[in-house]
């Protein structure tokens, strides 16, 4: 492919499990852009909460962490860093998976963080995941994309990588199910930048789709979007 591409934003945005993070990256690594995994900012950020034995909201939001992000552009890897520490596999635990839907609906704590991603999406083409991409952090972006999946498949989805990643013990799938639909139910009603498809974004069910259909998707509207 040699296609140029002036600076772009291309925002993955869409409820757990819906197959965002390895699309993007993919999607990324593809276009020789970066990939940046926004829900890992606030997994760091809840980490912290829980090792500093959950204070007060009042308290946290006086003291909160630095995240920053290790962006290796030839793996799509991403590292995250909490107050200097590599987090990037702590931030998966069950602990902060039930915590992050709460911490992450702070004002305080999505002013750090969407700053930071603007930060980042103003310098260099980017894939960014999150839920308000598109709506919030870069509402002018090149190219939108709101993905869902049923609900038995992303619980199915979450479980594998569960598996890859050895977490122990693992959840059953009804379980698993419910804790995603509450955790999206949380996401998609809070007051701020909840989670929510944009007018202008496109709508992909990737229930029936492996990655590189996903993938494969994504890129044929970067082309389009890049040869109007
Ligand atoms: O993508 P994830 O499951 O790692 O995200 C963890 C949580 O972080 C998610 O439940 C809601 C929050 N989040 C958010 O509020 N805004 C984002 N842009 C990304 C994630």
């Amino acid at each position: 492919m040699n296609e140029q591409f002036a600076h772009m934003i291309i925002a993955i945005d869409g409820p757990a499990g819906s197959g965002k993070s390895t699309t993007a990256r993919l999607v990324a690594k593809k276009l020789g852009f970066i990939y940046v995994d926004t829900g890992a900012m606030y997994r760091a950020v809840t980490l912290y909460w829980l090792e500093q034995g959950k204070p007060s909201i009042q308290e946290f939001i006086l003291n909160l962490p630095i995240i920053t992000l290790g962006i290796h552009p030839e793996t799509h890897e991403q590292q995250t860093f909490l107050n200097g520490i590599d987090v990037s596999g702590k931030i998966r635990s069950r602990e902060v998976t039930e915590n992050v839907s709460y911490i992450s609906s702070l004002k305080p704590v999505r002013e750090k963080m969407v700053e930071m991603q603007r930060n980042i999406g103003n310098s260099q083409s980017v894939v960014m995941d999150g839920r308000d991409i598109g709506t919030a952090v870069f509402p002018n972006a090149d190219v939108k994309i709101f993905m869902i999946a049923d609900i038995q498949e992303r619980a199915m989805r979450r479980l594998q990588e569960m598996k890859i990643q050895s977490i122990m013990p693992l959840p059953s799938l009804a379980d698993l199910m419910e804790t995603i639909k509450q955790r999206d139910a949380f996401d998609s009603s809070r007051e701020i930048d909840p989670l929510k498809k944009a007018d202008d974004a496109v709508l992909l069910d990737t229930s029936k789709l492996s990655i590189e259909d996903q993938a494969t998707k994504i890129i044929e509207l970067v082309h389009t979007f890049n040869n109007q």
